[in-house]
C-alpha cells in the first residue's frame, strides 16, 4: 500500500524513432509486434510536476493552460495513475510543460509519459529500477518506454505475455556530431492518432505482413550501422523504415495518409540534396512533419535550404 506522497518534478526527453514501433500484438499492454530503436532529443521534452491535492479527480494542466476532466489527455493521464492507484483515494494536480518547440509539430506523448511516470515514482517513493519505470511509461504510450533512457535505445519487443520483458534499453554507443532537425510542415493536431492509425494497418492491409521482417532487418542494420558509425547506412536504413511504414499506412482501408504536399515537397528536397553530395536523411512518424538526419558539418549548409530547421545533437554539442 502506497502511503507516501508527495511533490515531485521530473523531465524527460521526446524521442525519435529510427526504427519505427508500427502495430500491438496486445493492445492494453501496448506490447508491439516489432522492436523499434530511437534516439533521444537530449534536453527537449516534457517537464512534470505533480502536487498531491484533496479532491476526487486530477487536475490535468498542460503548458500552463488546465485541461477539462474530460479532455482526451487528461482521461490517459488519470487512467494511467489509476495503475499507480490502485483502490486509494490519491489526486495529484499534474503540471505538464512541453519545451518542444510546438511548431516542429513533434508528439509529446512519449516524454509526457515518460516524465509522469518518473514523478510517480518520486512522489510515491516507489524507488523502481529504470527498467520497470520503462515498463510502466510504456503502458501510458509504447514509445514512452524509450524515452525513459538519453541516446540511442531499443525497445526489445520482448516474448511474455504480461509484457515484463517489453521495454526500452539504452545502446552503450555514443555519436558525437550527430544531428537531427525538424521541419515544419503542419503544427496541428493530426487527424488519426497512432493508436488508431495501428490498429487499422493491422486489420486491413495485406502490406502490413512484410512489416516485421523488414523491421527486423532494419533493426539490424540499425545495430551496425552505429557500432561501425557508418552514417550512410545509418540515414538509407531510417529512411527507408519510415517509408516503408507508410506503405503500409496507405495500403490500410479507408487510407491512412499522413502526408501532405509540402511534405513530399520537403522529401523530394532531401532527395535533390543528397543527389548533389550531401549526407542527409529523413524520417516521419505519424504526422506530416520530417526530421532530418545529419551529421554537424553539413549544418550551415542544410539551414541554407531549410531556414527553419530547428536542429537538436541528442549527443550535446
Ligand atoms: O507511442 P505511440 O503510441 O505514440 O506510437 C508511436 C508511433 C510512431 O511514432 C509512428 C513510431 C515510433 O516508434 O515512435
Amino acid at each position: 500500500v502506497v502511503k507516501a506522497s508527495a511533490s515531485a518534478e521530473q523531465f524527460a526527453p521526446s524521442n525519435i524513432a529510427l526504427c519505427k514501433y508500427w502495430g500491438k500484438r496486445d493492445t492494453e499492454l501496448n506490447l508491439p509486434i516489432n522492436a523499434s530503436l530511437s534516439v533521444s532529443l537530449d534536453y527537449l521534452g516534457s517537464h512534470t510536476r505533480l502536487i498531491p491535492i484533496e479532491g476526487q479527480v486530477d487536475e490535468v494542466w498542460l503548458n500552463g493552460q488546465q485541461l477539462q476532466p474530460g479532455a482526451k489527455f487528461s482521461r490517459k493521464v488519470s487512467e494511467f495513475i489509476d495503475l499507480f492507484r490502485r483502490d486509494q483515494l490519491l489526486y495529484f494536480r499534474v503540471e505538464t510543460r512541453n519545451n518542444i518547440p510546438t511548431a516542429a509539430g513533434l508528439a509529446s506523448s512519449a516524454s509526457g509519459f515518460a516524465a509522469l511516470t518518473l514523478a510517480l515514482n518520486d512522489a510515491l517513493a516507489l524507488d523502481l529500477p529504470s527498467e520497470h519505470l520503462s515498463i510502466l511509461a510504456r503502458m501510458g504510450s509504447g514509445s514512452a518506454c524509450r524515452s525513459l533512457f538519453t541516446g540511442f535505445v531499443e525497445w526489445e519487443m520482448g516474448q511474455r505475455e504480461d509484457g515484463l520483458d517489453s521495454h526500452g534499453i539504452p545502446l552503450d554507443h555514443h555519436w558525437p556530431g550527430f544531428c537531427i532537425g525538424l521541419v515544419e510542415i503542419d503544427a496541428g493536431e493530426k487527424a488519426t492518432d497512432s493508436r488508431s492509425g495501428m490498429q487499422r494497418t493491422v486489420e486491413t492491409a495485406h502490406l502490413y505482413q512484410s512489416w516485421p521482417l523488414q523491421a527486423a532487418a532494419d533493426l539490424s542494420r540499425l545495430h551496425q550501422a552505429i557500432a561501425e558509425r557508418d552514417f550512410a547506412l545509418l540515414g538509407q536504413t531510417a529512411e527507408q523504415n519510415a517509408l516503408s511504414m507508410h506503405a503500409t499506412m496507405i495500403a490500410s482501408w479507408p487510407p491512412l495518409l499522413y502526408w501532405q504536399p509540402d511534405s513530399v515537397a520537403a522529401m523530394q528536397k532531401v532527395w535533390r540534396l543528397r543527389e548533389q553530395g550531401l549526407p542527409v536523411y529523413f524520417t516521419m512518424d505519424a504526422g506530416p512533419n520530417l526530421k532530418l538526419l545529419f551529421q554537424r558539418e553539413d549544418r550551415d549548409t542544410l539551414l541554407q535550404h531549410f531556414p527553419d530547421l530547428e536542429t537538436v545533437e541528442p549527443f550535446g554539442h
